[in-house]
């Protein structure tokens, strides 16, 4: 494990979870501020990325994660709640890996790109599970507005992570092909 992480201090509880709106606000504060960290991480993916489809996913991406954003800040906003900086250590460890591959000069491009896809499917696969455990939680509370609004985000999510996956199983096949044939 990396020893920064495991240096890092205990973090203080988020928000007094006291109630299942509470809860749900915690949550909500962290795929914000994940979500304003994943804008600037998909850029320096897309950066690192060698295959031009692939940058353009995460550039894509990038464009969706801004639109999250703002109906994040919607959400915050209407229910009077302030945003923090992220908290979670599990969505920091995972935009700490994808920054710190991205910078990583020492794989041959074809694998960095394959790891790349890796380490963003991880990152899609947890934003979804935030964003299903808010939009249920919204929907417990009668807040059907807002799990509606969450929802549209997950959906991007979920496309997302499905192009990375198609795309990435596209590059095997083909380098696959490639290397039968030589
Ligand atoms: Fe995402």
């Amino acid at each position: 494990m990396d020893r920064d992480l495991v240096a890092t201090p205990p973090l203080a509880p988020t928000t007094p979870t006291a109630n299942l709106h509470d809860l749900m606000m915690a949550q909500v504060r962290d795929l914000y501020a994940a979500e304003k960290d994943t804008v600037q991480v998909l850029t320096e993916l897309a950066r690192a990325a060698s295959n031009p489809q692939l940058a353009y996913l995460f550039r894509l991406h990038g464009s969706e994660t801004r639109e999250h954003i703002l109906r994040l800040k919607r959400v915050l906003d209407g229910q009077e709640t302030r945003p923090t900086p992220l908290r979670n250590r599990g969505k920091r460890g995972l935009l700490e890996d994808c920054i710190e591959l991205a910078s990583d000069q020492t794989l041959e491009p074809s694998v960095r790109d394959a790891a790349l896809i890796a380490v963003a499917q991880h990152l899609e696969h947890d934003e979804i599970a935030s964003y299903e455990s808010v939009c249920t939680w919204a929907g417990v509370l009668g807040l059907h507005d807002m799990a509606g609004q969450l929802a549209l985000s997950m959906a991007d999510e979920r496309r997302a992570e499905s192009r990375l996956k198609r795309l990435g199983e596209s590059m095997q096949a083909r380098s696959q092909r490639i290397h039968t044939t030589t």
